[in-house]
């Protein structure tokens, strides 16, 4: 009997069209102060690029509770829905670091995440309905070394100078030139000073952690640990880009307060508040495809550059199931590209 085609290899292309028109139709936005909507042509590309995706794809994590923004939400039907169709589950974030495409800054990008069904496996991207998560992301020679010996303190709860030694002796560096990343915020303020006490490299970003998470992991980055809270949807994404490029993630609720505790426990996530979730409870099996555009530059990704009439876009696009990497450089000629909104259901220049 022939083996079933493997749908995820051909779909694939289709998120990182989707991803790419995101950024593109991102473009307009850049640092013009409109988050909104910024975050709204991001996803009207996207779901205008679905709307042509022969997949019955369903939203299991879109914007965060915690974003006010006209995103794609949890339960959204995308796709043709044809009968027959594959059916996918999608984690997405139409643009990571939206103030930042609001001021012009770097480090911005747009993302989808997503996982073939599989009803062996039950629900693959984990949507964890707190506002945010404390994590830890780390290079895959780390997770190796944490693999063989299990007491490495490879660890949220351990303390960051433990990490960041351990991390050195893993990777053959001087603790000052491990390169630990950080959002800057006051609820990371008592970990900013551990790592500069540390006499680590402390580098801090002002939004978008999911590049920062995936850093680590990518041969061509300097960032060696990502660290810190940050959104909790955020954390589902990274982690399936990270089980795609092998390296890990240890992620754990953290409820701004009691009430927000409280909330947590009474929706039946009581036992899980103290639990290191690990990548892979993040983003279960190995039907996991990854694609992300840069709209500004990141750690991960270039921006979108414009010069005359092309534009370049710069995406990666992985699956967990091969742990191929594509880095992949589109010359987009503006006088012939159209891309399809769902506003508009039809061909639009960009
Ligand atoms: P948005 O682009 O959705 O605004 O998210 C940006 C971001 O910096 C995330 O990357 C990060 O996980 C989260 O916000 C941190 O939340 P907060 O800004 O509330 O500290």
């Amino acid at each position: 009997m022939k083996p079933p085609p493997d749908i995820e290899r051909q779909i694939a292309f289709d998120f990182l069209r989707a991803t790419e028109i995101a950024a593109l139709n991102t473009l307009q936005w850049l640092g013009k102060g409109e988050k909104e909507l910024a975050d709204a042509a991001a996803c009207d590309a996207i779901r205008g690029m679905f709307d042509l995706t022969d997949m019955r794809g369903e939203i299991a994590i879109g914007e965060g509770i915690k974003d006010d923004a006209p995103g794609l939400f949890k339960g959204e039907k995308v796709g043709t829905w044809r009968e027959g169709a594959p059916r996918f589950e999608i984690a997405l974030d139409p643009i990571d670091g939206t103030t930042n495409v609001a001021k012009g800054m770097p480090n911005s990008l747009s993302c989808i995440a997503a996982a073939q069904v599989d009803g062996n496996v039950g629900p693959c991207l984990l949507d964890i309905p707190a506002f945010y998560m404390q994590k830890l992301a780390y290079p895959l020679a780390v997770r190796k070394a944490w693999l063989a010996d299990p007491k490495l303190p490879i660890d949220i709860d351990a303390p960051v100078g433990e990490v960041i030694d351990v991390t050195a002796r893993i990777l053959g560096k001087d603790v000052r030139d491990v390169m630990v990343c950080v959002l800057d915020r006051p609820r990371n303020q008592g970990l900013i000073d551990d790592i500069r006490r540390k006499g680590a490299a402390l580098r801090l970003i002002q939004d978008g952690d999911i590049a920062a998470a995936l850093a680590p992991a990518m041969r061509t980055s300097d960032i060696d640990l990502y660290a810190g809270i940050g959104g909790a949807p955020e954390a589902v994404v990274s982690a399936a880009g990270l089980r795609c490029l092998g390296g890990g993630m240890r992620a754990k609720i953290w409820p701004r307060d009691e009430e927000e505790r409280q909330s947590l426990i009474r929706m039946g996530w009581g036992d899980r508040l103290d639990k290191q979730f690990m990548s892979r409870d993040l983003a279960r099996g190995d039907n996991l495809v990854f694609s992300a555009t840069g709209i500004s530059t990141s750690p991960l990704l270039e921006g979108v550059r414009v010069r005359g009439t092309v534009a370049t876009t710069y995406s990666v696009l992985m699956r967990a199931r091969s742990g191929t990497v594509r880095f992949i450089e589109s010359h987009h000629d503006l006088e012939r590209k159209t891309i399809h909104l769902r506003s508009t259901q039809a061909e639009n220049r960009v």
